[in-house]
């Protein structure tokens, strides 16, 4: 039996996953910040005969402290895990700000990843092929790090807000064998394009009314969009670091993907973790 951390594990791609594999016999742990949605995962997966291999763990995944729960309540569960997948997202029209001080997006879509994938790599070292799937924008909408205004006190626009944290997960990734030497771990950057899930639900009513209906026309539905995610579960690339749009690798060149700007991330990242005090960043 393989086991898989699904952040956002409750919604969309996320819940498809879940449900996929749960279905043909793997143990899945899904991370989501709402009972109700988590609730129903666990009544699906018992009716599909897998309520002993599903586990939903509670956790708001824009703070540090709701990070960290989530890390120690996984290790509670398995010491050993196959396949990580980062599927957690809410968009935000205006600015907010979470308990730590960061800019809500920057916390739940990059900061939460950065924290759980390097937190859990001994955890993925001990399995057989592992793998980290971070499901965001690569080689999509242009968008760029905001060096000087991480945070996006000037301004923020939500879009801006979510390509930004799509730029930071490109560079996260690229930094992760360097962080990592000789780890087994894969790590794949991955574009599923436009796909029908609860993504519009936080939009202003006209704009919610506007992506759903372009949704129903030009999206791919859930159950489309997961077999190329599982198909990277099940066959990690050879290479430490990929990037896909869909089916089609991406080539990890241009500024999106630059070791340089991305080691610079990681360790503007790492200083802003010490500086909350919460705790220490993950270990190095
Ligand atoms: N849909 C698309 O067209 C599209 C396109 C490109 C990339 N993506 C990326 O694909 C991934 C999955 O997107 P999706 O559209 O399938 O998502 P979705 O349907 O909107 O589901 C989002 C999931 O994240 C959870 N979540 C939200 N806030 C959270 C928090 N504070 N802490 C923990 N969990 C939280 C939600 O559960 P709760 O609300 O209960 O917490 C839910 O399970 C995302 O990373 C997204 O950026 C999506």
């Amino acid at each position: 039996m393989r086991t898989y951390v699904i952040t956002g594990g409750t919604d969309g791609m996320g819940r498809g996953l879940a449900l996929g594999l749960l279905d043909r016999g793997d143990r899945v742990i899904a991370v989501a910040s709402g009972a109700p949605k988590g609730r129903r995962l666990l009544a699906e997966a018992e009716r599909i005969g897998a309520a002993d291999r599903a586990v939903f763990v509670r956790a708001d995944l824009s703070t540090l402290a709701g990070t960290r729960a989530a890390l120690e309540e996984i290790a509670t569960v398995t010491g050993s895990v196959d396949g990580v997948v980062f599927g957690a997202q809410r968009f935000r029209p205006r600015r907010e700000e979470t308990e730590d001080g960061f800019e809500f997006t920057f916390a739940l879509a990059y900061l939460s990843r950065y924290v759980l994938g390097h937190g859990l790599v001994a955890a993925l070292e001990r399995a057989e092929a592992p793998v980290i799937v971070n499901i965001a924008g690569p080689g999509g909408l242009p968008g760029t790090v905001h060096w000087e205004d991480l945070q996006l006190h000037e301004g923020y626009r939500g879009r801006r807000a979510a390509m930004q944290s799509s730029r930071c997960n490109d560079l996260l990734g690229v930094d992760f064998p360097r962080r990592h030497p000789g780890a087994r771990t894969r790590y794949v950057l991955y574009n599923p394009g436009f796909v029908r899930t609860s993504m519009a639900d936080p939009l202003p009513r006209h704009q919610r009314i506007l992506t759903k209906a372009l949704a129903s026309v030009f999206a791919q539905p859930v159950d489309k969009a997961v077999p190329p995610i599982v198909g990277l579960l099940d066959r990690p690339p050879a290479e430490p670091v990929t990037a896909f749009m869909r089916g089609r690798p991406l080539p990890l060149k241009g500024r999106d993907f630059d070791p340089g700007r991305a080691r610079r991330l990681d360790e503007v990242t790492s200083r802003l973790l010490r500086e909350t005090g919460a705790s220490p960043a993950p270990p190095r």
